[in-house]
Order: C-alpha cells, then sequence, then structure tokens
C-alpha cells in the first residue's frame, strides 16, 4: 500500500463525498492504490448538509404529526410541541454514528486518506498544503453547494440556504420557501409539520416541476389540505427586510412577508480555482463535461458526482464513483441510464418516481403509441390503515414495457425498489401481473397497478 505520500497512487480523489467516496472504496477493493483528499468531512453533503440530516428532520416531523393525529386511530395523544435541541441531538447521533461507521470502512480498506483542501496541480497530481499526491489517475468529486439569484445576498440569518435551515436554533414561526423542487419541498413539508405557516414560491407552474405532471398536481392538493400555500407561475424579484423578517416580492407585484426566507433553487458545481481549467479540463457553467464512462477530455481524469451535469442525487453519485472505479481496474463497464435511477422526495406524502413521464413518453413513443395508468391508493388496504392517500401511475408502450412508474403517497419512496426493477428489467404489465404481492402491502399497490395495466383489474374499476 503506497502509504508514502511521494509514492505514485493509481488513483488520487479530491472530494471526499458520496461519489469520491465510493470511488475510493471500490477502487481499493479491488486492489488499486487510493489516495483520497477531503478538505472537510468525508461523506460530504449527503451525511452531513443534505440527504440524512434532512430525513430525520422529516422524520421528526413525522412523529410530530403522529402526536397531533393520534386521536383518529383512538390513541389519546397530545402534542405539546418541539424541543428543537432535542430534534438536532437526534439528527445529529444519527449523522455521526454513520460518519464514525464511514471513517473506519476508509480506514479498513487501507485507503491513504488526506484532510486538507486540494487543488489540482497538473493532470495527474493534486497539492494539498505544499504537499504534492500524483497518481496514475485523478477523480474530481468536489461536489456543490446551494445556490442563489443574481442580487439575492444570503446572509445566513433572515436569507438562508438549506445548510442553515438544518442548524436553526429555532422553529420559524413563518417561512417563504424560494423555490418547490426537491429542497424547497422537503424544508416546507418538515417545517409544516413543526408548526411553521409556510408559503412556497416556485416560478414554474407546479411543485416539483420535473416529476410527471400528475404527481405534481397530487403534491399540491395534498399541500394544500395541509395548509401548506404556494404561489406557482411568478418568479422572485426581491426581498427586503422588515422589522421582523423579510418581505418579498414575485415580478406578478404580489408580496409575501415572513421571518426568513428559505433559498432552494437549485446547487451549483464547486469547481472555481481549482485548477481544473489550467488542466485543460472541459467545463460548461462550472460543471466538469465527461463522457458516459464519466471521463473528462483530459486522459488522465475523471469526475462524478453533483460536479457533473448528470442527476444530483448521492445513489448517482456513488453509481458513477464505482464506474470510474472498476473502468480503472480494468473491469468492463456499462454506461448508466439515468432515467432508470430511482428519485424519492421525502415530503410528506412522499414522491418517488422511476422512468419517463407520460409527457416525455409520447415525446418519444408519439402520443397515440403511450399508455398511461392510474391507481388510486384508495383501492389499497395498507394505505386505508396508514390513512394515506395518492396514486401510483404508470406509462407503458402500448403493448410493450413499462417505463414510467410515479407514486405520490405516505412511505411509497420505500416502493421505488420493486419500480426500478419493472423499468430496468423492461417488464410488460402482465408479466408484473403474475407476481404475487403481499397483502396487506402498500407494495401490493403496485401489483394491483399493473393487474389493471395487463386488462384484469382487481380492486380496481375496469
Ligand atoms: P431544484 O432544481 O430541484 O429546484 C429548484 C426550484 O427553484 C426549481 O423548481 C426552479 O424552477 C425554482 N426557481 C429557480 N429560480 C426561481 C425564481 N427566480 N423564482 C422562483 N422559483 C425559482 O433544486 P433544489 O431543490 O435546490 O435541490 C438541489 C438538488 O439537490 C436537486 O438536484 C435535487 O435532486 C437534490 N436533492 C435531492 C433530494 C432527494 O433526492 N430527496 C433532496 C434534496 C436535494
Amino acid at each position: 500500500m503506497a502509504n508514502d505520500a511521494s509514492t505514485v497512487f493509481d488513483l488520487v480523489i479530491l472530494g471526499g463525498g458520496s461519489g469520491g467516496y465510493a470511488a475510493a472504496l471500490r477502487a481499493a477493493q479491488l486492489g488499486l492504490d487510493v489516495a483520497l483528499i477531503e478538505k472537510d468531512k468525508v461523506g460530504g453533503t449527503c451525511l452531513h448538509r443534505g440527504c440524512i440530516p434532512t430525513k430525520a428532520l422529516l422524520h421528526a416531523g413525522e412523529i410530530a404529526d403522529q402526536a397531533r393525529e393520534g386521536a383518529e386511530f383512538g390513541v389519546k395523544t397530545t402534542f405539546e410541541g418541539i424541543d428543537i435541541e432535542g430534534v438536532h441531538k437526534y439528527k445529529d447521533g444519527v449523522v455521526s454514528g454513520l460518519y464514525k461507521g464511514l471513517q473506519g470502512l476508509i480506514a479498513s480498506r487501507q485507503v491513504t486518506y488526506v484532510t486538507g483542501e486540494g487543488r489540482l496541480s497538473s493532470p495527474t497530481s493534486v497539492d494539498v498544503d505544499g504537499q504534492r499526491y500524483t497518481g496514475r489517475h485523478i477523480l474530481l468529486a468536489t461536489g456543490s453547494v446551494p445556490k442563489s439569484l443574481p442580487g439575492l445576498a444570503i446572509d445566513g440569518e433572515r436569507v438562508i440556504t438549506s445548510d442553515h435551515a438544518l442548524v436553526l436554533d429555532r422553529v420559524p414561526k413563518s417561512a417563504i420557501v424560494l423555490g418547490g423542487g426537491v429542497i424547497g419541498v422537503e424544508f416546507a413539508s418538515a417545517w409544516k409539520s413543526f408548526g411553521t405557516d409556510v408559503t412556497i414560491v416556485e416560478a414554474l407552474p407546479h411543485l416539483v416541476p420535473v416529476e410527471d405532471e400528475n404527481s405534481s398536481k397530487l403534491l399540491e392538493r395534498a399541500f394544500r389540505k395541509r395548509g401548506i400555500k404556494f404561489s406557482l407561475g411568478a418568479r422572485f424579484s426581491g426581498v427586503e427586510h422588515t422589522a421582523d423578517g423579510v418581505k418579498v416580492s414575485l415580478e406578478n407585484g404580489k408580496t409575501f412577508e415572513a421571518e426568513l426566507l428559505l433559498v432552494a433553487v437549485g446547487r451549483g458545481p464547486v469547481s472555481q480555482g481549482l485548477g481544473y481549467e489550467e488542466a485543460g479540463v472541459a467545463m460548461d457553467r462550472g460543471y466538469v463535461l465527461v463522457d458516459e464512462y464519466m471521463q473528462t477530455n483530459v486522459p488522465t481524469i475523471s469526475a462524478v458526482g453533483d460536479l457533473v451535469p448528470t442527476l444530483q442525487l448521492a445513489h448517482v453519485g456513488f453509481a458513477e464513483g464505482i464506474l470510474v472505479a472498476e473502468r480503472l481496474a480494468g473491469l468492463k463497464t456499462v454506461p448508466i441510464d439515468y432515467d432508470g435511477v430511482p428519485r424519492v422526495t421525502y415530503c410528506h406524502p412522499e414522491v418517488a418516481s422511476v422512468g419517463i413521464s407520460e409527457a416525455k413518453a409520447k415525446e418519444l413513443y408519439g402520443a397515440d403509441k403511450v399508455v398511461a395508468l392510474k391507481y388510486s391508493l384508495a383501492g389499497n388496504g395498507k394505505s386505508k390503515i396508514l390513512k394515506t392517500s395518492g396514486e401510483i401511475k404508470l406509462v407503458q408502450v402500448r403493448d410493450g414495457a413499462v417505463v414510467g412508474v410515479h407514486m405520490v403517497g405516505d412511505r411509497l419512496g420505500e416502493q421505488v425498489g420493486e419500480a426500478q426493477l419493472i423499468y430496468n428489467w423492461e417488464a410488460l404489465p402482465a408479466e408484473v401481473a403474475q407476481l404475487i404481492h403481499a397483502h396487506p402491502t402498500q407494495n401490493e399497490a403496485l401489483g394491483e397497478a399493473h393487474l389493471a395495466l395487463a386488462g384484469k383489474p382487481l380492486h380496481a374499476h375496469d
């Protein structure tokens, strides 16, 4: 193992988030000498400022809702309030446990772990605090940070990003969420559960606008029922401070006031001043460009994760990192089908999907070649028990495979596993209908939707 930094590593990785550390673990497993350079904490955005802590907040929100709703199930509960310190303690406990585990894993795979801020100094080296780490191959995995809009200054107090929202020392009385994408609706959901008066401002005509329109509409209906307010189809124009908060104006002249503004208008790549351009790496608006094997135009340099213009999801980062490790180890690799990546938004109710939307399918195959079927959770016993509503929508190429599964309902994120097998194995509705789904589960709703699509609905109308 190359512990001596003067030696040449097989792979030097810049950035220890989901993409970088997955590449390090897999490459080490395949016998490569790996150096992993991280300026902060291994695990990156997902573990420390993203997926994991936000889902802990959302789960705390779910418990709050259950305490409020006990009577609906004949259980005497009262919601007394949120102890935000207690919520943070729980959330931080989850993160630190996973962080310890990950550090142990990296040590056990004998990856050379370097703490410090690295900079690409040539197509085959990264400098960290005056020390050069040379590799036969370099992997760039420096991730992303929250974006803002031109002229919209983040002050960390009244105008904040998800980084600040995650460590906020109080439950805000009211909040405006700018951006009805994934981060926007997840925070809106958690805060509403905690008792905040929330308004979402989204420029496009729908919440979660990249989802199938049916999912957006179902989420909007559910949010309206929960008392989460939203303004769609009008762009943000400015924010000013008031005596006790912020006043947000939209281009259509509407204004909203609240204690704070959460800016959730996307995340942008971290690539400035890191030597990428100087090394000749082709870039576009800060993203590093790669081919379908995550290779940049410089033969010794690859890039993965939020730094490249693919889906910004931790599991995509893992897959891209593994792909690079396996390619460098000489294994046969297959490009990622990004439509086949499962997507889950963990708001209440959850939105989950895999494959393509009905609109995209019609574009690709022609409107008369596409069949769509909606199965309501009203016919699903377990969803009734949980008192959740929603739908599973299937998109099929006529007489062919299922090319899209779009689900809205509490806990349906957990059903995306079977949905991704259906999409990725190009299953026919009749093949899925043949499989027996356990009763009573929410999973059964997927089976029943396919029974209906195959022309033999059980608990659904013809
Ligand atoms: P996003 O791209 O999902 O949503 C940003 C939203 O802001 C868009 O809907 C956009 O139309 C809107 N917007 C932009 N400019 C606006 C303006 N001037 N006025 C009003 N609205 C405006 O980005 P988001 O939510 O910040 O998330 C960043 C990334 O993190 C996403 O790519 C997402 O995939 C990832 N993520 C994934 C999660 C998950 O898988 N559960 C959870 C959180 C984040």
